[in-house]
């Protein structure tokens, strides 16, 4: 591809700093982890940070640590990777969709607010593309009625509303460090909350339940037991080589951020006029964080009976685009309409209509902080070329 979805920036920097751990010797969860967290944690604000070894893991850890059960259900947006729902299975609970609100791609707070039941104990929104979900609102629903946040950040390192960053508002947040992620270390995630029991238990479940670090035990004496192990816990360390990668990482975060809002504000500028093209829209008080600028194809106002001749359209678009060397993505997918959800809950895509027209219709456009303007001009003048031919 002449212009990639993405591209993960590595400068010398991050080769010397993976040679460490290897030159050291210590190799598993050690202290560039540990340095790695200490600088999310001054980079976001949140109290407490544990690395995981994927945003995945992230959430798993976080859904165990709140003790979710069966019997149990969690509210999750229809539109979204499908993994935040995933992880409510993975503890026999169950994940009641919520349809989202299709200018910000995120949770409608309101539908959110009506799917609330007597077995419902916690949600899970999330900060789709790096735009922040209706925090306010959602906390005080959460407030309200009782319920546990578990924030999906997956896309939201870099992203602030009204001063705060995401993954501090609720119980917890899990980032993704997957490289079409803003940081990356190849596969990784991070567990940030302001509760320190909570910090606690999931770096304690994130290593097999354990009562110490291996690296605790080495470091001290008695060093010869093993740690007990009071949680059924998991494998879900990352790597002191990821953990190393990381942190250089997080030494060129925000330089990595401003490319990518000088991009994104590049692609509103050259858009502007493309009226077939709803391009996103950051809310007053609120920093977008820029994992990915997704616009909606909208040659005219999409519903149920439209969307399936839209979405034609919208792939033709994209073919276009592919033969010019140029890569796009629809946006995410919809769970609902993924063959495991679909029949296990007997959902059918007009149960969650904006998830669906999202899932149709989102285009994601090349983006990475290196881009340069010639790249950005490349891929308006293709976008308008491809829908000439529509
Ligand atoms: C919203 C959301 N949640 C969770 C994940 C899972 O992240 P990971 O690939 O780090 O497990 C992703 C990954 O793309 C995501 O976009």
């Amino acid at each position: 591809m002449k212009i990639p979805i993405t591209k993960p920036f590595f400068g010398a920097e991050e080769l010397r700093a993976i040679q460490e751990p290897l030159e050291a010797g210590w190799v598993v969860q050690g202290p560039f982890v540990q340095r790695f967290e200490k600088q999310f944690v001054d980079f976001t604000g949140a109290r407490f940070a544990a690395a995981a070894s994927s945003c995945t893991t992230a959430l798993h850890l976080a859904v165990a640590a709140l003790k979710l059960s069966p019997g149990d259900d969690v509210l999750v947006p229809a539109f979204t990777w499908v993994a935040t729902a995933n992880v409510v299975e993975y503890m026999g609970a169950r994940p009641v969709f919520v349809d989202i609100d299709l200018d910000s791609f995120n949770i409608d707070p309101e539908l959110a607010g009506a799917a609330v039941t007597a077995k419902t104990v916690g949600m899970i929104p999330v900060h789709l593309f790096g735009l922040c979900a209706d925090m306010p609102r959602l906390s005080a629903l959460a407030k309200k009625r009782s319920l546990w946040t578990i924030e999906d950040a997956a896309c939201a390192f870099g992203t602030w509303s009204r001063g705060k960053h995401a993954g501090t508002f609720g119980e917890f947040g899990c980032f993704s460090f997957h490289p079409r992620k803003s940081i990356t270390t190849g596969e990784g995630g991070m567990v940030t909350t302001m509760n320190p029991e909570l910090h606690a238990l999931v770096s304690s479940l994130r290593d097999h339940g354990a009562s110490r670090t291996d690296r605790q035990r080495h470091e001290s004496g008695g060093g010869f037991l093993l740690a007990s192990y009071p949680y059924l816990g998991y494998n879900y360390r990352l790597t002191d080589i990821q953990g190393a990668l990381g942190s250089v990482q997080m030494t060129r975060a925000q330089t990595l951020l401003d490319g990518r809002t000088r991009a994104a504000a590049r692609y509103s500028e050259r858009l502007a006029g493309f009226d077939w093209l709803a391009l996103p829209a950051v809310p007053n008080g609120d920093v977008h964080g820029w994992q990915s600028y997704v616009c909606l194809f909208r040659p005219e106002p999409p519903s149920m009976s439209n969307v399936a001749r839209l979405h034609a359209q919208r792939n033709a678009v994209m073919a276009r685009m592919e033969a010019q060397g140029i890569a796009t993505r629809q946006g995410t997918h919809a769970p609902t309409i993924q063959e495991f959800y679909a029949t296990k809950y007997r959902i059918r895509p007009e149960d969650f209509p904006n998830a669906y027209l999202a899932d149709r219709l989102s285009l994601s456009l090349p983006l990475y902080p290196q881009m340069t303007d010639a790249e950005i001009e490349t891929v308006v003048t293709a976008l308008g070329e491809a829908i000439g031919h529509r």
